[in-house]
């Protein structure tokens, strides 16, 4: 159970009614029509995730913390709210703009927004010039950018650096790009151990050396 402050879980709620609204048109809407929305949806982790996040980044205190993928700042919430806690900081960028500030406002309606800085543009642009070592990666970007994402980050994962790719196993239509990610992931020598989780749309949890 998440020891939510007051601000927090009024935000979350928020999303959590959203999030709810979304799901139940989505359903009634044929997948290229969801898809030709995708930038009105939250796109969030879901809160087996949220919670799964959480509490890692509880784990690791003074951790720098990298989201590819804001989108309105749900799966930032959880990162943030265990952020504060245990003096990490997170870095999350996203190219939508207004989706971006979006999330901000929320996170500061939470009163968490101050260990996030948010970087707004193409996240291998960003990648290329990113100036610190990082401890936790959460990927949840378009599919396609996986393995490239996970390829720029590797240079700047700390020792033991814990990676999270969501949507491993939902949607189905991702196969391909999950598929590329995964064999990509299982040949770096560098990698410890990898697991699939089967919560939220599917997790893969890898360590670095
Ligand atoms: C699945 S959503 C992220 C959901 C979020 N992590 C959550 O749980 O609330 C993926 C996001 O990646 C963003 N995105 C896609 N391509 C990008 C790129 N090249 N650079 C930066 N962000 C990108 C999209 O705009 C979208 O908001």
């Amino acid at each position: 159970m998440i020891r939510w402050s007051t601000a927090a879980k009024n935000v979350l709620e928020d999303y959590l009614a959203r999030e709810k609204q979304e799901s139940e048109l989505m359903k009634s809407l044929p997948v290229s029509e969801g898809m030709q929305m995708r930038d009105q949806w939250l796109l969030q982790v879901g809160e087996d995730v949220g919670a799964f996040l959480h509490t890692l980044v509880l784990s690791k205190p003074n951790a720098t913390i990298l989201e590819l993928g804001t989108s309105y700042g749900y799966s930032t919430l959880f990162l943030a709210h265990a952020a504060k806690q245990s003096n990490s900081k997170i870095i999350s960028i996203e190219l939508n703009a207004n989706k971006q500030q979006y999330a901000q406002q929320e996170l500061a309606k939470a009163e968490v927004a101050e260990v996030v800085d948010f970087r707004c543009g193409d996240v291998l642009e960003t990648l290329a010039n990113l100036d610190m070592q990082v401890d936790i990666v959460l990927i949840d970007i378009w599919k396609e950018l996986y393995q490239p994402c996970l390829a720029s980050v590797l240079p700047y994962l700390n020792k033991a650096a814990v990676v999270i790719a969501d949507n491993m196993v939902f949607p189905p239509h991702h196969k391909d790009d999950v598929d590329r990610y995964r064999h990509y992931l299982y040949d770096l020598p560098q990698l410890k151990s990898s697991t699939l989780l089967e919560i939220g749309s599917g997790i893969e949890v890898s360590v670095f050396n």
